[in-house]
């Protein structure tokens, strides 16, 4: 089985998760030993106080030295993305095509914690897709339930306009499967995601999201996830080879 993990900080050294590359080794060998295969490192970006140049260079620089330093290792392979934090007039903004996931069209999209899911917001997601021609990928959308404008998003999503993942350890946490499983059944859900940050922060735990997923759901639901997880490992290497 192959399986990718499109949301981690296990970039070393350069942003709030893995620290130095003895951590990004060591979450790296967490998740092979879940059954992740491919893993796409996202490392936070803040366009209200980071600069892009600098982001990119430090990330590409961080990139190759981890790379260098797993390459005779039997561990997932890495593939770099972004983790881009909203903006208004995102949608507007042909620089975020410099923020997507290893040379495809997908875009991983954080939206702000808390605040109300606005007019001007979905407009801007529905722009990424029709203006840019970009798929979003939502992060972690169980963390926006309680939000107004929750329910038009899950709309944007069964519309087409983007796609998005909750995190593993959402799914397997108490207070929040029952909402996981929701959003599942309601196919709202194309990805799990460890969003690991570090062994101790939030380390990662997609065999026992899978498997609470398979027990509580079934091989249907299962299936589908580890399909699309599949197919969009696919479009990456298909991307990477041109
Ligand atoms: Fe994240």
């Amino acid at each position: 089985m192959t399986f990718l993990d499109i949301h981690s900080h296990i970039l070393p050294a350069v942003d709030d998760g893995a620290s130095d590359i003895q951590m990004s080794v060591e979450l790296l060998g967490m998740l092979k030993s879940q059954g992740v295969t491919a893993v796409i490192a996202t490392p936070h970006f803040y366009p209200d106080s980071d600069n892009a140049e600098d982001f990119i260079n430090l990330t590409q620089k961080s990139y190759v030295e981890l790379q260098s330093a797993i390459s005779q290792q039997d561990l997932p392979r890495v593939f770099l993305g972004c983790e881009l934090r909203y903006f208004s007039g995102v949608g507007k903004s042909s620089a975020i095509k410099q923020f997507v996931i290893s040379g495809t069209n997908y875009l991983l999209l954080e939206l702000p914690y808390g605040a109300p899911i606005t007019k001007i917001v979905l407009q801007d997601i529905i722009d990424i897709n029709e203006r840019q021609g970009l798929i979003p990928i939502l992060a972690h959308i169980e963390r926006y339930n309680k939000v107004s404008g929750y329910k038009k998003l899950l709309k944007l999503i069964a519309d087409g306009y983007a796609v998005a993942h909750i995190n593993a350890s959402a799914v397997v946490s108490k207070e929040t499967a029952r909402l996981c499983e929701k959003l599942i059944k309601g196919r709202y859900v194309t990805y799990i995601a460890s969003d690991t940050h570090s062994p101790d922060f939030r380390p990662p735990q997609i065999d026992k999201a899978l498997q609470t997923i398979a027990a509580r759901l079934g091989e249907l639901e299962y299936n589908r996830l580890i399909v699309k997880s599949n197919r969009l490992l696919q479009e990456i290497e298909a991307a990477n080879e041109q």
